[in-house]
């Protein structure tokens, strides 16, 4: 099983995060900055992965995702933000429906953010992901692949 995950984690790497843990506990992962994406279609699943900007995955993610997935592939969604809303993966979930792809899941979870007034503050969802988050990550993971088998 070869499984390729295009990322964009620039804010405070919080997406990231959760992204080395699994790499950490699971082999066959490669990580790829969106911005990097070239030919994907050596990997049996492609996993998209990122920071919420303006309440969509980061535009260089959805680029990849409209341009760059082969048809008909597995797919999954990862993602941090600083607050809990519906809508956010909808941009990435239509390029993959329009390339054929299905979404076996997705996880998100709170992410540290010191974006425009917040920093006045010190930040929002301080020391996010934690421990927790990243476990969490590494099991939604384990358990697509256990679907597989
Ligand atoms: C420019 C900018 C825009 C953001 N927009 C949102 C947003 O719309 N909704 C949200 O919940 N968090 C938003 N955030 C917070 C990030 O989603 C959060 O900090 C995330 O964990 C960053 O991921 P990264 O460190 O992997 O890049 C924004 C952060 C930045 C810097």
């Amino acid at each position: 099983m070869k499984t390729a995950i295009i990322y964009y984690s620039r804010h405070h790497e919080n997406t990231l995060k959760l992204l080395r843990a699994i790499v950490q506990e699971h082999s066959g992962v490669t990580l790829i900055d969106a911005c990097e994406a070239g030919d994907l279609s050596d990997y049996d699943w492609i996993g998209f992965a990122s920071g919420i900007y303006y309440g969509q995955f980061h535009k260089s993610v959805i680029r990849a995702a409209q341009e760059k997935l082969p048809r008909g592939k597995k797919t999954f969604l990862i993602c941090t933000y600083a607050m809990r809303r519906e809508g956010y993966t909808q941009r990435v979930r239509t390029a993959i429906e329009a390339s054929g792809g299905e979404v076996l899941g997705e996880y998100g979870c709170l992410g540290f953010n010191t974006f425009g007034p917040f920093a006045l503050i010190g930040g929002i969802a301080k020391g996010r992901p934690n421990a927790q988050d990243t476990a969490g990550a590494v099991s939604f993971y384990k358990k697509m692949l256990e679907g597989a088998h």
